[in-house]
């Protein structure tokens, strides 16, 4: 049988025929579809891209149905369980595994570019003590690119190293300095003896003390976080990451662009608006009334419900047991109870089940987040801080495709028509 997709236009009764490639009709070749011969060819229209790949690309499968989640193959939960953070941002760039020596060399770079211009904490000093850390992360990376002019020399594999290196060894500097920033401590400088989480745990946390020892099992439970975080296909920030590099920005630019897409409460905002609603219910007598609200359409349930998983969030479940680890480590979250009564309760509901809402990565990241000492607005800065190496890994595939270009929608225009200009005193 051919691999083709018969069209039959009622309009004209003419038909045409398009290949189907990998489960896909391009939409371009849908322009041949015209109603008249000089009328324009068909669009397909998807509003927020319910429907439509925008690129084929080799670095995350998820079957949503099945709840599969695969960095370049390998599944979720083995990397979880066996790999390092680091050890999967090279996985995710570079499509394999490194072997032992490949992967010194890239912790290496890794911990030699933690570091960043002194006068980068000017300008974190100039934000209000109560600035958000996300806002303070997205000016700041922006801001970063002005001190890497060659950044723009985005054809050149090498340039494009270095700045990767930069970018996935100095966001965590960042990201502790808007921390540091907000609680009125002072900047703690990079520790290249530690590891990457554990490097990020001291320049949040190290005090008067001559070396910061991170809690081993802190240490280890934030490497998993970031594991989990590091990728996950066409999301809103990593769509945003493309299109934006798709001009041929520099990558600080698209990180920031990035940044700034994940920050809104629907996508990695979510931490900090679980933690936040929890509190608001504040017990568990009160999450009836809660799941009323939100089957009233007063208010969402934060960190349930996904795009894609429709069955659960693999990630989720392995949240779980890292939740459980790190409770073991500090002390119980006091809204554990309630998390575990309200999942409980909306898993029952005839309203989430039909809808196939399940708890989604961020239901139990922001209680994990919190027994570390974090507070809630730090929640999404953690999760970029994973995610700009998978942002970095699909910027890269991106600028190597032949079939991509400046990235530019179309539109149906549902406009006036035309009409004249009237000076403003001649307006009804
Ligand atoms: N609470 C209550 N109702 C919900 C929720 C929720 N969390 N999520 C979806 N629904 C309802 C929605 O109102 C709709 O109902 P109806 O059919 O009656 O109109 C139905 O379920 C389908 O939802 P949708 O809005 O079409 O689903 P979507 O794929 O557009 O949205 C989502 C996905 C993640 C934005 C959404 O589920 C949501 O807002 N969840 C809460 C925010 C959250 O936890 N985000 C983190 C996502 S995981 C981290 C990441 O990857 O960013």
């Amino acid at each position: 049988m051919p691999n083709t997709l018969t069209i039959v236009d009622n309009r004209t009764g003419q038909s045409y025929e398009m290949p189907v490639t990998d489960g896909a009709v391009r939409a371009t070749d849908l322009q041949k579809v015209r109603g008249t011969p000089d009328g324009a060819g068909l669009l397909s229209y998807d509003p927020a891209f319910m429907n439509t790949a925008s690129t084929r690309s080799a670095i995350t499968f998820i079957d949503g149905d099945r709840g599969l989640l695969w960095y370049r193959g390998y599944p979720i939960e083995q990397l979880a369980e066996r790999s390092t953070f680091l050890e999967v941002a090279y996985l995710l760039l570079h499509g394999e595994l490194p072997t032992a020596k490949a992967l010194e060399a890239f912790t290496w770079q890794i911990t030699h570019h933690t570091w960043v211009h002194e006068n980068v904490k000017k300008f974190i000093d100039g934000f209000h003590h109560d600035a958000h850390p996300m806002s303070m992360l997205v000016s700041s990376v922006a801001a970063l690119g002005s001190f890497y002019p060659d950044a723009r020399i985005n054809h050149d594999p090498g340039h494009r190293d270095l700045q990767i290196y930069r970018l996935i060894a100095k966001v965590p500097t960042l990201a502790a300095f808007t921390f540091r920033h907000s609680v009125g401590r002072p900047y703690v400088y990079p520790d290249n003896e530690l590891g990457y989480a554990g490097n990020f745990l001291s320049m949040l946390f190290k005090m008067t003390e001559w070396r910061y020892k991170p809690e081993p099992a802190l240490e280890r439970a934030l490497d998993v976080l970031f594991i989990l975080h590091a990728d996950h296909e066409q999301n809103c920030s990593t769509n945003a990451m493309r299109a934006v590099g798709s001009s041929g920005v520099d990558p600080y630019s698209a990180v920031a662009a990035a940044a700034a897409a994940l920050y809104g409460p629907l996508h990695g905002g979510a931490n900090e608006a679980v933690l936040r609603m929890l509190k608001a219910i504040g017990s568990p007598a009160r999450i009836g009334e809660f799941i009323r609200r939100v089957k009233a359409g007063e208010a969402k349930l934060m960190g349930f419900g996904h795009r894609v998983y429709k069955n659960y969030d693999p990630r989720a479940r392995i949240i779980k047991r890292v939740a459980d680890e790190v409770f073991a480590a500090t002390r119980p979250s006091p809204l554990l109870p309630l998390a575990l009564e309200l999942e409980r309760i909306a898993l029952q509901d005839e309203y989430f089940v039909t809808r196939k809402l399940y708890p989604n990565v961020d239901f139990y990241t922001g209680l994990i987040y919190e027994a570390m000492g974090l507070p809630v607005d730090m929640f999404p800065v953690l999760f970029a801080i994973a995610r700009t190496t998978g942002w970095l890994a699909q910027w890269q595939e991106m600028l190597a495709d032949p079939e991509q270009k400046i990235a530019r929608p179309r539109q149906i225009y549902a406009g006036p028509a035309r009409r004249d200009y009237v000076p403003a005193g001649q307006r009804p």
